[in-house]
């Protein structure tokens, strides 16, 4: 044991404390001295750390490793009900393994300090915190920059959100979510990547591999690598009714084909940590589902990271009706394969009396305390604690020049033009001297970071008159601002809409202001609490009297050009039939006024396409480009009587998955198959020419979509299964090409496994998923 302990120990300052007190303990510890941690597969495969794991158990008394279960926030950020708790008891006694929302160098350093004046082992606290997107440098929501289709930008902002938060204290990230969702009443669809499962997987691995900043995921030892989470396992983002934390009923084969993969791509890209979801999922809910945790997770993904609980998650056991008691939940969320509790406090209660009565073993204990000690010793947490604690470093990275380049880049690339008829935009001086500016979200600051901006100054961002007002400055473009209504806000406490209508006194004003312009552009939209977690919406148009606001700047006749600011699809109905240009902006972050300046103004060609439809009304909920085709499909072509439609509204959605427009146009032609057909082993290549064919250099993401005719198991009408994004000038063509083989084709079959079937394929090459222009068949023999 001696010389086991000297191998791992090391030879830093704490090691030797550590040392000291281990060599002292071992001697006398007499309970736990057996080795029991043979089930025990570690993440890291690394001999040398199973050994110091397996070391470190041994010393650990039983409530010693329970208390490395227990995990609490610190508050400096709420991010969930403020609970009553025994932190400051459980901290005196060592028994806190892990805490998050604490952030800063020094803040962290006092937390740490005082955990290891009371660790008998002198084990180090593990940090975590919710960094989604940036954590002082705020880059656009997720859903945003998924809009980008840019997967190396999603991996760099990552990236740098990750050097921000590891030099302020963080080793651990509660991110990135990679729920798929296609309603959009559920507010956290704002933290996702959309509704496709292709994109989605691609971009939960490009968020993992930033985060972590890893090559080789043995190695987390540098000091600026963090563990990243994949969360919420698993269907959270089918909420019944899109009401936050509701109930899900997802079949087993739609989970292995559209909820499951980018939970499996994270892991393959060697994500350190899962978090489970607040959702029943088929009647068992998820932070008790064994069937999730360990037949998934653990044996057929092959995770061997951490698991940690969302939110008071096994307390909600009891109010889910599916454990009596707070005991009754602990027993369950360990048998289901949890490894920390998550402010609960049921594994600190009642994991102790639950081991000595023997329904649960020692060996479960053991088995989740070596996965949360594996990731300390791989972070390098045991050499120095306070390695991410460094305020030298937090001062030259945080906010640093590059990333403040990053998030304006970020911005223009997240932000999708839907609708520009006429080229009212970019808005130039030699079509429009006079810009009437209006609307509750010319002057907003506080909502542009989004949600989940956890550091993000809000009075730092720049608003859109800021971006404005620099831009045109010294231009022969005069703005006049009116202010027209306010964002209807909501009561925190009570998750209520506090001014459904607000006042329309300011319609007048903004009226005649409109009324002395050339054009008028409108900055609308929720204010940033409406979107995120616990916000949901039955009524997703523009909150309050913003439409009406809208109708009567219309009746002036002047152009219209909306810019919106939202963490959701909206139903803009009437607004994209009524307004001459929509300017989607989301939340951009930081850079947002000059982001959105530079696009207006046409100095930043818009790219970004959605990932998410857009309703034509609430009742379509959910509408996604991937959906199947029914016995009785609808098309304009056959009786519309007896078939599969709404008779108040159209199938497709008003704004399509992969929609988004440039300042320039792209002609797409030659389509090309090299062959067409493949069988097993083969592929095809096809290739086709796309052209910028307007007056504006520019991006576009070229899309790949396939449909499969006939199969065991019925196949969506489209499916997406390659893009890329390119960049041409004026007049230049490009080659696009994509292979298709067996990988392109294979779907889930009903025995839950990947397979492929000979029959026949239509594809598409398209600039969004409603664009039938460019098709070829294949077939697979
Ligand atoms: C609850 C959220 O669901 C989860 O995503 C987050 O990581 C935790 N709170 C911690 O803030």
């Amino acid at each position: 044991m001696r010389n086991r302990l000297k191998n791992w120990l090391g030879h830093g300052k704490y090691a030797a404390t550590l040392l000291a007190t281990t060599i002292a303990l071992s001697s006398c510890n007499s309970g736990n001295s057996k080795k029991s941690v043979t089930e025990w597969q570690s993440y890291s495969g690394d001999p040398q750390i199973e050994n110091k794991v397996d070391s470190l158990l041994l010393l650990m008394s039983l409530e010693e490793k329970i208390g490395q279960m227990n995990q609490y926030s610190a508050n400096f950020a709420a991010t969930g009900e403020v609970v009553d708790n025994q932190s400051g008891a459980y901290l005196k006694k060592g028994m806190i393994g892990s805490t998050f929302n604490a952030f800063g160098a020094e803040k962290v350093r006092m937390l740490q300090e005082q955990n290891l004046k009371y660790s008998r082992l002198k084990i180090p606290m593990l940090f975590a915190a919710d960094v989604i997107h940036g954590l002082e440098t705020t880059f656009p929501i997720p859903l945003a920059e998924a809009c980008s289709w840019d997967l190396d930008l999603m991996q760099k902002t990552a990236r740098a959100a990750a050097e921000e938060a590891t030099a302020s204290g963080i080793a651990w990230n509660f991110a990135p979510m990679v729920d798929m969702s296609a309603d959009p009443r559920w507010g956290r669809v704002m933290e996702g990547a959309g509704e496709d499962v292709y994109l989605g997987s691609l971009v939960a691995r490009a968020r993992v591999k930033g985060f972590q900043g890893i090559q080789d995921y043995r190695d987390l030892s540098k000091s600026n690598t963090l563990i990243a989470t994949a969360k919420h396992f698993v269907g959270y983002g089918a909420a019944q009714g899109g009401r936050d934390y509701h109930t899900t009923n997802i079949s087993e084969h739609k989970l292995h084909e559209t909820y499951f993969p980018p939970f499996q791509a994270a892991v393959e890209e060697g994500v350190g940590s899962f978090m489970t979801s607040f959702n029943d999922l088929n009647g068992v809910p998820a932070t008790g589902n064994k069937y999730l945790f360990k037949d998934i997770l653990r044996d057929q993904f092959g995770f061997n990271g951490l698991v940690v609980t969302d939110y008071t998650a096994i307390m909600e056991l009891i109010p889910h009706g599916y454990a009596k008691d707070l005991k009754h939940a602990a027993q369950l969320s360990l048998d289901a394969g949890i490894d920390m509790d998550m402010i609960s406090e049921a594994f600190v209660t009642h994991l102790k009396a639950l081991v000595e009565e023997g329904s649960i073993s020692m060996a479960q204990i053991d088995v989740a305390v070596a996965r949360i000690l594996e990731m300390k010793f791989l972070l390098g947490l045991f050499e120095d604690p306070y390695r991410y604690c460094d305020a030298e470093r937090e001062q030259q990275v945080v906010m640093k020049e590059e990333y403040q380049h990053l998030a304006l880049e970020a911005a223009q690339s997240s932000i999708v033009l839907l609708k520009n008829d006429d080229n009212v935009l970019p808005l130039k001086p030699e079509k429009a001297k006079r810009v009437a500016l209006i609307g509750p979200f010319v002057q907003e600051r506080k909502s542009l970071n989004g949600e989940w901006a956890i550091k993000g100054d809000r009075n730092k961002s720049v608003t859109l008159e800021e971006g404005l007002m620099q831009k045109y400055a010294g231009s022969k473009v005069k703005f006049t601002y009116a202010k027209g209504t306010d964002l209807p806000l909501i009561d925190r406490k009570t998750q209520k809409v506090t001014t459904q209508k607000p006042s329309s006194k300011g319609f007048a004003e903004a009226i005649r202001t409109a009324k002395n312009s050339d054009v008028v552009l409108v900055a609308m939209g929720e204010n940033y609490h409406w979107s995120g977690e616990a916000a949901s919406r039955s009524d997703i148009t523009l909150p309050g009297n913003q439409r009406e606001l809208l109708k009567a700047l219309k009746k002036t006749g002047k152009p219209i050009i909306l810019v919106l600011f939202n963490g959701r699809p909206l139903d803009l109905s009437w607004e994209a039939e009524n307004v001459d240009a929509i300017v989607e902006a989301w939340y951009p972050g930081l850079k947002s006024g000059h982001a959105l300046a530079n696009i207006i103004a046409g100095d930043y060609n818009p790219s970004a396409k959605l990932v998410m439809s857009f309703p034509r009304n609430v009742g379509q909920v959910p509408v996604f480009y991937n959906q199947k085709n029914t016995g009785r499909p609808f098309n304009d072509q056959a009786p519309a009587d007896y078939r599969s439609n709404y008779i108040d509204v159209e199938n497709t959605p008003l704004f399509t998955f992969g929609h988004g427009l440039s300042y320039t146009q792209f002609e797409y032609s030659n389509l090309k198959l090299n062959k067409s057909s493949f069988s097993k082993g083969g592929k095809i290549e096809l290739s086709v020419e796309v052209k910028n064919t307007g007056n504006y250099d520019g991006e576009e993401i070229v899309q790949l979509y396939i449909h499969d005719k006939v199969a065991s198991v019925t196949r969506p009408v489209k499916e997406l299964k390659g893009f890329e994004k390119i960049f041409l000038k004026k007049g230049e063509s490009k080659t696009v090409q994509f292979t298709i083989d067996e990988s392109t084709i294979a779907f889930v079959g009903l025995d839950l496994q990947k397979t492929v079937e000979p029959g026949d394929f239509e594809l598409w090459v398209a600039k969004s998923a409603a664009d039938e222009s460019l098709k070829a068949d294949f077939q697979y023999l």
